[in-house]
């Protein structure tokens, strides 16, 4: 009996292949493959295997460039305009800093990818698409830029608030368009501003063209192929529909910068230019904590300009942040004598720059000495 049913499920796929093939969705051809593989690994392991081999190694002979010249990129039929930005070869300024357990969900996406083998073994499937989660600036666009670099991936982002702001029934074709030449070529596809669409559905005042949207977008998840990687960023997930929270079966939030964080990318950003970066970047950091990596960069470049502009020193524009009032005192107080301490700032200027008085900065730097001559076991004046 089970064999029967073995023999008729063969059939079955073969005449679904044979169906597929013929039409020429290779897309599709190799999620029944893919899928076939899964199913008869547990009757025939090396035909299985065999298959998996097949697939992972063939998309990558053929370039995903070349291919994707063949067919032409989507444009909205109204304006004529191109519907999403590729970056056949994603490029970054510089290497970005995550967080440790949002580092370990990228890296895991990446492998699982380059090694499907070890999944389909286990029965398992790759998780198919990624919802990036976080407050705007903290690095959603760049992990995706990052992660077709190291899949060697075009990358494909469709801003979806952009794409929204023309004609709702236009979108869903276009969205459809979008998704049907994703599938096409090895690609990671970003679908940027995600809650621009996937609003709840029983907004009020929402039109049944936008549910027709969702709809759409719920199938074409559903039929995205899992040898691909579809990501989605949002700022806002409170808005997001729970059916298409749940296609996603993957979460990666990510937060806003802590101190060790800002610290790093201070230094990765200061370094080519500042000699001192090192020593400086956990000073700043105290003064960013709170704010994105975008706001950061905006605030180094704003200061690089100015100290530019004046011909001061890079330093003296960096101290000067440190007197932003929104840090409290205790902490100003901490990091005029540390500041000091290291050599970098006379007392005079830690003064000026922070605000703290002198004879405060005196008295705890020279308190830290006497702590320090104590430790070393020397008589104290
Ligand atoms: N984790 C990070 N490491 C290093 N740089 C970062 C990081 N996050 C953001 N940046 C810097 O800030 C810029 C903007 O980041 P990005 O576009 O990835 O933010 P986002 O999370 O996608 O924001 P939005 O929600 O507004 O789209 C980047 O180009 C980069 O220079
Ligand atoms: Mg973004």
């Amino acid at each position: 009996m089970t064999q029967l049913t073995k023999k008729t499920d063969l059939e079955a796929d073969f005449l679904q292949l044979a169906r597929i093939a013929l039409s020429g969705r290779t897309q599709d051809v190799q999620v029944i493959l893919r899928r076939a593989a899964k199913r008869y690994h547990q009757f025939v392991p090396q035909f299985a295997d065999a298959l998996m081999t097949l697939l992972h190694e063939l998309p990558s002979q053929a370039s995903p460039l070349r291919r994707q010249a063949e067919v032409p990129l989507p444009v909205d039929l109204d304006s004529r305009l191109h519907l999403m930005r590729v970056e056949a070869e994603p490029v970054l300024d510089h290497e970005p800093v995550f967080a440790p357990s949002l580092e370990a969900s990228l890296r895991q996406l990446v492998e699982e990818r380059r090694n499907p083998h070890a999944l389909v073994r286990a029965g398992l499937d790759p998780s198919r698409a990624a919802l990036f989660l976080g407050p705007p600036g903290v690095g959603k666009t760049m992990a995706a830029r990052w992660l077709a670099r190291e899949l060697k991936r075009p990358l494909l982002i469709l801003d979806l608030a952009a794409v929204m702001s023309s004609l709702l029934g236009r979108t869903g074709s276009n969205l459809r368009h979008v998704l049907e030449y994703a599938k096409m070529i090895d690609c990671v596809l970003l679908l940027d501003e995600l809650d621009a669409i996937a609003k709840r559905r029983d907004d009020r005042g929402e039109v049944g063209e936008l549910k027709r949207l969702v709809t759409v977008l719920i199938q074409q998840i559903d039929d995205w192929p899992s040898s691909g990687v579809l990501l989605a960023a949002t700022n806002h997930p409170d808005l997001l529909d729970p059916a298409i929270w749940r296609r996603f079966d993957l979460h990666v939030e990510f937060p806003i910068p802590n101190e060790e964080a800002i610290t790093r990318f201070v230094e990765g950003t200061l370094t080519p230019y500042f000699p001192a970066a090192r020593e400086w970047s956990a000073f700043l950091a105290v003064a960013f904590v709170g704010q994105s990596f975008s706001d950061i960069e905006r605030e180094l470049s704003a200061a690089r300009r100015s100290a530019a502009l004046r011909d001061a020193p890079l330093e003296e524009q960096f101290a000067g942040l440190l007197t932003n009032k929104s840090i409290p005192k205790t902490r100003r107080i901490h990091l005029a004598t540390a500041l000091v301490d290291r050599g970098l700032l006379s007392q005079r200027r830690a003064r000026e720059l922070t605000g703290i008085a002198r004879d405060t900065i005196r008295s705890r730097t020279s308190l830290k000495k006497k702590v320090v001559k104590r430790k070393n076991g020397r008589a104290e004046p």
